[in-house]
Parts: structure tokens; sequence; C-alpha cells
């Protein structure tokens, strides 16, 4: 594995980016750096959907023309992005020239291989949703389970795509690669939903009730579905990113798709059959995680107005708490955020234990032996247990690149901060210090937590990069430059004698 590719669902410019966006994009930007330090060139995009009814009333609401309301939302969500450290290579905008021609380009191809058709259509429209709904999926009360609204009466004429023919091929594909929608649940509602008849998609809309999109090159009554051309972005990024199509294969042979369980049909049922019509490979996986869920357990979303503002969220507790809070704490299913829940993790997880694991041990050493690393001496065997439990967590593996990787990391992060503080705590130096002839073993007990820290903030870097390289420095090692292809993680590989500087307080008290 060389190269992968990392994608995040483009989200809607109907509004400002909410937590739940700024999630998937983090997660996207952990899993890329974790992949850079092990060696991988990574390609990652994120960015946003430009077109559809959805959008077109929110421009249209907001007084400004609709390109320009576009370029405003854009802004933001991609200013939003970069303010939480977000290292994506390329912004999708699929307003984009490149990205219009190869959609249209694709639909005179289905057309002209007879794959689309045109009918009268009678249907139950989710605008939260941007898709047609079956009455099986709304809930008890008839309404849109994400939304909470009653889904709108459609009927009109449409273009359609022949997909019902695939539904059996789908179902073999999944069943028989069992790693392709992760986790297994997600795996299992598409199947269940692949239980009940494929119709073709309905991959138009009428002029008569949606202008923003792109046209239809066959038929200039019609402008395209908004799914249909969002969808494509994942195959025109590369297109617009790399010439010829080597580039291009190596990429597609390792793309990994996050989202949302939003997404999963449009991702795992649209998607997938699209890539057989266009004769493409399909993904390596599609990494599917919960949604973060507000009061009374309702999803946060821009169309509820229950959501939490990633900047005003980031003027509390920084960015870095921000990436592990939601990295350690998301789940595959509805998972709670709170300002409690938020504050418990920051002084539990961050400032109490890896914050004050760095504090206590820098100011030790440098009331004690001055501002070097100090030399060890012989292990004996708490540090040789302490050792091998760090090279075991090092050891991972990661050739299947998932969500579940990042979550297992920001979670051993605390287990390795926990492990750290006892040892420390067990070995006690101040009370050492006061023995005779025990000096050698107090500096072995402070380089070996001193390393420990080393390891500890090298293996979090791809959650909490400014952290990470800030204590790095103050414990005399080296930053992890940005640009970084390839990062081995070593136990007793601090440098004794190297400078520390006066410890920070990385986590301080929330006001
Ligand atoms: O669906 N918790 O855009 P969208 C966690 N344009 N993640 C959440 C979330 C929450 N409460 N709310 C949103 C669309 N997300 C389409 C996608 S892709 C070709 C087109 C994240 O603005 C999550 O990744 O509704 C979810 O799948 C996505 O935002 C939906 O964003
Ligand atoms: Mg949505």
């Amino acid at each position: 594995m060389k190269r992968v590719y990392i994608t995040t669902p483009i989200y809607y410019v109907n509004d400002d980016p909410h937590i739940g966006h700024a999630h998937t994009t983090i997660m996207g930007d952990i899993l890329k750096r974790i992949l850079k330090m092990r060696g991988v060139q990574v390609f990652y995009t994120t960015g946003v959907d430009e077109h559809g009814q959805k959008n077109q009333a929110s421009a249209h609401e907001s007084g400004f023309s609709v390109n320009n309301y576009l370029d405003q939302k854009a802004t933001v969500f991609k200013s939003v992005f970069e303010k939480l450290n977000i290292s994506f290579d390329f912004f999708v905008r699929t307003s984009r020239e490149g990205h219009k021609n190869y959609v249209k380009q694709v639909l005179d191809e289905l057309f002209s291989n007879k794959l689309i058709y045109k009918k009268y259509y009678e249907g139950l429209y989710c605008l939260g949703c941007e898709q047609f709904k079956k009455t099986s999926d709304l809930d008890e009360n008839g309404l849109c389970p994400d939304h909470k609204k009653e889904p709108e009466i459609q009927k009109e004429v449409n273009y359609f795509l022949k997909i019902s023919e695939y539904q059996s091929w789908l179902i073999n594909c999944i069943k028989k690669n069992k790693t392709l929608i992760q986790p297994t649940v997600y795996q299992k509602e598409v199947l269940a939903m692949l239980n009940e008849p494929l119709d073709d998609w309905c991959i138009s809309r009428p002029k008569s009730r949606v202008t923003l999109g792109i046209d239809f090159p066959f038929d200039s009554n019609f402008v395209t579905y908004v799914w249909f051309d969002a969808l494509l972005n994942y195959i025109s990024n590369l297109k617009l990113n790399f010439e010829g199509e080597s580039e291009f294969n190596n990429y597609w042979a390792n793309l990994i798709h996050l989202g949302g369980k939003d997404i999963i049909k449009t991702h795992c049922i649209y998607w997938l059959i699209m890539l057989k019509i266009l004769d493409l490979n399909l993904p390596k996986s599609i990494q599917i995680h919960g949604h973060w869920v507000g009061k009374g357990g309702i999803k946060m979303s821009k169309s509820l107005g229950n959501v939490i503002d990633p900047l005003k969220l980031q003027q509390r507790i920084g960015t870095d708490a921000i990436r592990f809070f939601l990295s350690s704490k998301m789940t595959n299913k509805d998972s709670r955020i709170n300002p409690s829940l938020i504050k418990s993790c920051y002084e539990n997880d961050l400032a109490n234990n890896i914050g004050n694991l760095l504090y206590r041990a820098c100011k030790f050493t440098l009331k004690n032996f001055g501002d070097k690393v100090p030399e060890p001496g012989d292990l004996i065997e708490r540090e040789k247990i302490l050792h091998l439990f760090l090279e075991k967590i090092l050891k991972v593996n990661i050739s299947q690149p998932s969500l579940k990787i990042s979550y297992e990391l920001a979670n051993s992060i605390l287990i390795i901060g926990n492990k750290l503080n006892k040892y420390f705590n067990d070995a006690a130096p101040w009370k050492l210090i006061k023995g005779k002839n025990k000096e050698k073993e107090v500096k072995t007990v402070l380089y070996t937590v001193l390393d420990g820290v080393k390891v500890l903030f090298e293996l979090a870097y791809p959650i909490i990069p400014n952290t990470a390289n800030e204590v790095l420095e103050i414990i005399g090692a080296n930053r992890i430059p940005d640009r970084i292809i390839n990062h081995n993680i070593q136990v007793g590989k601090l440098k004794p004698g190297s400078k520390i500087l006066s410890p920070k307080i990385i986590f301080p008290k929330l006001v």
C-alpha cells in the first residue's frame, strides 16, 4: 500500500458547518496523518456539495445572488476546516467547471448506452435528505427519521438510471467482501435495505422545481439530481488533480470513503452500482460512523437547529481537545455530545492524565537534575514491563485503514497515560531521591517517563498535532514536520542530555 485516497462526504451549503461536519473531516485528517507516519502517500479530499433544492432555497432566502451565496459558504466551510488544522489536499466544490463537465460526460455516456430513460413518477420527497423516500423509510408518524419532517408528494416526469438489474450483483458483492462496508452493523443495514426490491434511480429534476444544478446535457428542461452529481466528485477530484491514468489508478486502488450513517444508502447502494456501471473498481472500504446527538438523543443537524458550532467550541477548549474528544468518544451508533461530556473529557483525559504527566515529569527533572534529559542506568523489571506494553501498542497493524484505528489510537493514548502515571507513582522518585546512592535509579525512572512521554505524544500526533509537537519540543525530542512521510516510533530513543524546557500547562483549566 503506497498510495491511499481518502474522501469525506461533501457537505450541503444550506447553512454553516457544525460539529458533525467537523467530525468526519477531522477523522479523515487523523487517518491521513496516521498513514503518512507509516510512509503512505495520501490524497485527502473534503468539500462542499453546492447543488440541489435545499441549497437553492437557502441561497434565495439569504438575499445574495446564488453564486455569491455559494462562494461565501464554501469559504466558511474551508476556513473552519483549516482552523481545525485539517490537512486536506483538495477542497471540493461541485460548482467547478471541471466537475460539471465530467458529470455531463458521464450522463451522455449512460444515455447513449441506453441506461437512462424518462418516465412519470409520483413519490414522497424529503428535502432535508434530498431523497425520495419509501413509506418503509419513514417513522411511525410518517416523518423522515433524520429530519422529523413529513416528506412532500412530488408528481413529475423525470429521467431514471437503470439500476434495479444490479440488485443481486450488489447483494453478492457485499456478502463476499466483508470489509467493504465497515463496521459490520452497517453492512447488515445495507443488506436489510436490499431485501426490498430496488427501483431504478431518479437522476434528474425538472427546472420548474430546481434550477441550482448541472444542466442535463440532452434535455434543457432538467438539471442533474444533486446526489448523482455529488457522488461523482470522488472520481472528478482525481481527474482534476492528476494527469494521466497511472496516478488515478494508483489512488483509486486504495480508496477509502468516510461518512456518517445517514449516507449509507447513497454510498453503499447507488454509488457502488454507479461504479459497476462505469466499470471502475469498488472502494477498498466505506467507513461509517454514528451521529453526534444532542438533547433527547436527536441528531445534530442544521435543519433542526440544535447544533454545536466548532469555532465556538474551539475558543473554549482549543483545536486539539476537540479533535481528541471527537475521535475518542464517537461510537458506531448515536453518540452523545454536550458541554458536560466535553468538559469531563478535557479535564480527566487531557488535563489530569497526559497533561499532568508531562508537567510533573519535567518539573521534577528540572528541579533535581537541571535542564537535561537524564542518562538512564540499568533497567529493572518495572521498566521492562512498561517497555513490553509500549512496544505492543506500537506494533498495531494498520494495513486496513479504518475509523476504528483512530478510535483505538485515541483510547490507547489514555491507557498509556494511565500506565505512565502509575509507573511514575509506583517508582516514586521523590521518595527514592532521599535514599543513599539512589541517584542512578531516579535518573532511570525519569528517563523512562520522559521517553514514555515521547512515545505517547508521537503516537498522539495524528490526533493532537500541535500539542504533540509542543510537548516533543519541551522534552528535547524532534518535532514531527507537517510534510512528514514515515516516522518510526521506537521506545528508548530519547537522547540523554537533550535540553528540556520549562513545561507548559498544555491543557489549562477551563474558565
Ligand atoms: O449528506 N454527527 O451532506 P450533509 C456526525 N451533501 N456526523 C455528522 C452529523 C452528526 N450529527 N451531521 C452531519 C450530505 N454529519 C450530502 C453528501 S457526498 C457525495 C454528499 C456529517 O451536509 C456526516 O459525515 O447532510 C454525514 O454523513 C455528513 O456530515 C452529511 O452532511
Ligand atoms: Mg444531511
